[in-house]
């Protein structure tokens, strides 16, 4: 087999067999597929896609370039989730402590965030000493004492994802549903769960901007789940303005302690129930989803969530001081009002430009390496189809300089749109596969 050929072959627009994908992913990682033939590969991927027989193939062969973990000690339905990424996006730091204190073990593995936030894991570690490096034994030893723990990827997993992502990153090739959906569900199937729910964001402030290329995403991923013997299932929601009321690192920590102490926004607690909902009955705790949902509001309603969390957080070495007085996650020295100039509805809030306005004040990285704020970001006094009087406060900009405080503000005047009819909030859950 020669590498020329099946980029030809790609080129062309046919399709690989199970042998010569393997062939690809070894040859890249073994080192005798060179980084440009590699290169001339993913952009003719990009071109001419993958079928889902394909793509999973590349997922299979991704996933056994590294360990896979075997979570068959947790019990028989373990449920994972995840989200391709959106702004003021916190639903994991929820929804793991929520399932874990209706008893359904959660071992999750999160990332650290590239763009305009940081990641799970970026947020969890805006609590002083919160340990998010931990051993397999810890982490599973872990879950089998309180049910629940989110931890950054330890050991050798999809090595080839890593090989593969680095070079779609510097080659305008990430931006291919094959190679995403391959990418993400290597991961997933290496991580171990039998139940996995996909949250696909849509909208502005997502990778994938249009409806259309959303359900194509969902789809595949779910395929590619499914010939791997997964329970899979997928939402597709709307990302046209950010989850909840904030953006940021601590600050979306704080947002999901009022959650999970039912305190939070209404849109952020719709969306964790919904997601775990999915899992619940995925997992046969529920017959259907309003039944599954509601089961698990009461964890939200009579605090176990959030001692589930409290309890998360002791195990992991975090600062319980920050948890109980969770407004020190987001002391800044500097604080910026943005007041609306006029009255009317809110039209628009765009999510993109949100996020624009947090990553100027620090919340995010555009490399691996870059130092990100735990303290500065953005909230949100008013979203979509809210009444606004003029001189109301629109949002609120927590700063480390005044410099960035003011230039977060100009940025954020042009996220809000407002309109003098009455708007409706669009709907926030708009599909389901
Ligand atoms: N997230 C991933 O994990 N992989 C991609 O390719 C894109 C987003």
């Amino acid at each position: 087999m020669k590498m020329v050929d099946l980029i030809n072959s790609k080129r062309s627009g046919a399709s690989h067999s199970e042998e010569e994908i393997n062939f690809i992913i070894n040859g890249m990682l073994n080192g005798s597929i060179p980084d440009y033939q590699a290169s001339a590969w993913l952009m003719s991927v990009c071109f001419r896609g993958m079928s889902f027989d394909e793509s999973s193939a590349l997922t299979q062969a991704i996933a056994k370039s590294g360990d896979l973990l075997d979570l068959s000690s947790l019990g028989s339905c373990i449920i994972d989730k995840h989200s391709t990424g959106g702004v003021g996006d916190k639903t994991t730091l929820i929804m793991v402590p929520l399932l874990a204190a209706a008893g359904i073990p959660i071992a999750k593995f999160s990332g650290k965030g590239l763009g305009f936030t940081g990641g799970t894991i970026d947020k969890l570690e805006a609590i002083p000493g919160f340990r998010t490096s931990l051993t397999i034994e810890e982490f599973l030893g872990q879950v089998k004492e309180i049910n629940a723990a989110i931890a950054s990827q330890t050991g050798n997993f999809t090595p080839a994802d890593k090989k593969l992502y680095a070079l779609r990153d510097v080659t305008a090739t990430v931006d291919s549903i094959a190679l995403i959906a391959s990418s993400v569900m290597s991961k997933k199937i290496a991580a171990g769960a039998n139940i996995i729910v996909l949250d696909v964001k849509c909208g502005s402030g997502a990778f994938m901007q249009s409806l259309e290329k959303a359900r194509e995403l969902a789809q595949t991923m779910v395929e590619i789940g499914k010939r791997s013997d997964r329970i899979m299932s997928a939402v597709i929601t709307s990302m046209d303005q950010p989850l909840g009321n904030v953006i940021g690192n601590g600050i979306e920590v704080f947002e999901s302690i009022q959650t999970l102490k039912n305190r939070g926004p209404d849109d952020l607690k719709e969306l964790c129930l919904y997601l775990g909902g999915i899992g619940l009955v995925k997992a046969g705790k529920a017959k259907n989803i309003d039944e599954a949902k509601k089961h698990l509001g009461k964890f939200l309603e009579n605090g176990s969530a959030y001692q589930k969390f409290l309890e998360m957080v002791k195990y992991q070495g975090g600062d319980i001081d920050y948890i109980e007085n969770p407004q020190k996650l987001y002391t800044t020295e500097f604080a910026f009002e943005l007041k609306a100039e006029g009255s009317g509805y809110v039209e628009k809030l765009d999510a993109l430009t949100v996020a624009n306005a947090a990553k100027l004040l620090g919340t995010g990285r555009d490399k691996k390496d870059d130092l990100i704020s735990y303290n500065t970001g953005v909230f949100l006094n008013k979203k979509i189809g809210d009444k606004v009087y003029k001189g109301d406060l629109l949002a609120k900009i927590y700063a480390n300089s005044i410099e960035d405080g003011k230039k977060a503000r100009v940025i954020l005047a042009k996220a809000y749109v407002l309109a003098k009819n009455q708007v409706k909030p669009p709907e926030l859950i708009i599909d389901a596969i």
